[in-house]
C-alpha cells in the first residue's frame, strides 16, 4: 500500500513538475511570439524601429555638439498637444534642415518661471529633420519626440517616438505652407530663433 502510495505521488510530482515545464515552454512562446508581434507593429507603423532609434540618438549627440540644444529662444504660450510655454529653433545638422521645438510643462506655469529655470520644466523636446530621399510622400520629415534627458517618449503601447510617426505627421499635414512647417502660420507660432554655426 506504501509503495502504492508513493508510486502515485511520484507520478503526481512527475505530472505537475512537467505540466510546469509546458507552461513554461508556453509563456516562452507566447514571449517570442509578442516581440516578434510588437517588431512586426513597429515595421507597419512606420516608427520605432530599430534605424529609427539609432538614428535619434546620433541626432540627439548632434543637438548637443552643435548648439541647438542649448541656445535660448524666445518663449511663447500655445494650445495642445506641446507643451504649454515654448520656444522653436532652426538650423542645419549635416546639411539637413532642422527645427526644434522645446516644450515645457508644469502647475502653473509661466513664460518667466520658464526662463528662469528652463530645465525644471523642460519635458519634451520635438524636433523634425529633413533627410534626404527618407519619405517624399511627406517632405522627408524624421520626427522624433525626446525626452529632457535625450531619451524618447514612447506611445501608450510603448513604441517610440521616432521616425515617420503618424500623429505628427496627420495633424502637420494641415499647416498652410503645404511643407508640414507651421511656422507659416504666423498667428500660431512665435518668432523662431536660427542658429547658424552648426556642426557639420
Ligand atoms: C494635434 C496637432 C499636432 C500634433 C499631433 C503634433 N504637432 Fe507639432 N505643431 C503643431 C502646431 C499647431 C505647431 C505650431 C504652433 C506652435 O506650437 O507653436 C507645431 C509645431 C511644431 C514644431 C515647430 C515647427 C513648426 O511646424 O512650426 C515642431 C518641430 C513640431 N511641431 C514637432 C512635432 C512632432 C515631432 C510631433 C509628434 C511627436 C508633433 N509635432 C505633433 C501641432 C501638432
Amino acid at each position: 500500500m506504501k509503495k502504492v502510495l508513493l508510486s502515485l505521488a511520484c507520478g503526481l510530482l512527475i505530472l505537475t513538475s512537467s505540466a510546469l515545464a509546458d507552461s513554461m515552454q508556453k509563456d516562452r512562446d507566447k514571449m517570442m511570439k509578442m516581440n516578434s508581434v510588437e517588431k512586426m507593429n513597429k515595421m507597419k507603423k512606420g516608427f520605432g524601429t530599430k534605424e529609427d532609434i539609432i538614428y535619434a540618438k546620433y541626432l540627439w549627440k548632434k543637438l548637443e555638439t552643435s548648439t541647438l540644444n542649448s541656445t535660448p529662444a524666445t518663449l511663447y504660450l500655445g494650445g495642445p498637444p506641446h507643451g504649454k510655454v515654448r520656444e522653436v529653433l532652426e538650423g542645419t545638422i549635416d546639411n539637413q534642415r532642422v527645427i526644434v521645438k522645446r516644450n515645457y510643462g508644469g502647475k502653473n506655469i509661466t513664460i518667466n518661471k520658464v526662463k528662469n529655470n528652463r530645465s525644471k520644466y523642460l519635458k519634451a523636446i520635438t524636433v523634425m529633420i529633413q533627410r534626404k530621399n527618407y519619405d517624399s510622400k511627406n517632405n522627408d520629415w524624421f520626427w522624433i519626440k525626446y525626452k529632457a534627458n535625450g531619451t524618447l517618449h514612447t506611445t501608450p503601447n510603448k513604441t517610440e517616438l521616432a521616425g515617420k510617426v503618424k500623429g505628427c505627421i496627420s495633424c502637420h499635414s494641415s499647416a498652410s505652407g503645404n511643407d508640414l512647417v507651421f511656422i507659416h502660420n504666423k498667428d500660431a507660432n512665435a518668432e523662431i530663433t536660427l542658429v547658424n554655426e552648426m556642426m557639420k
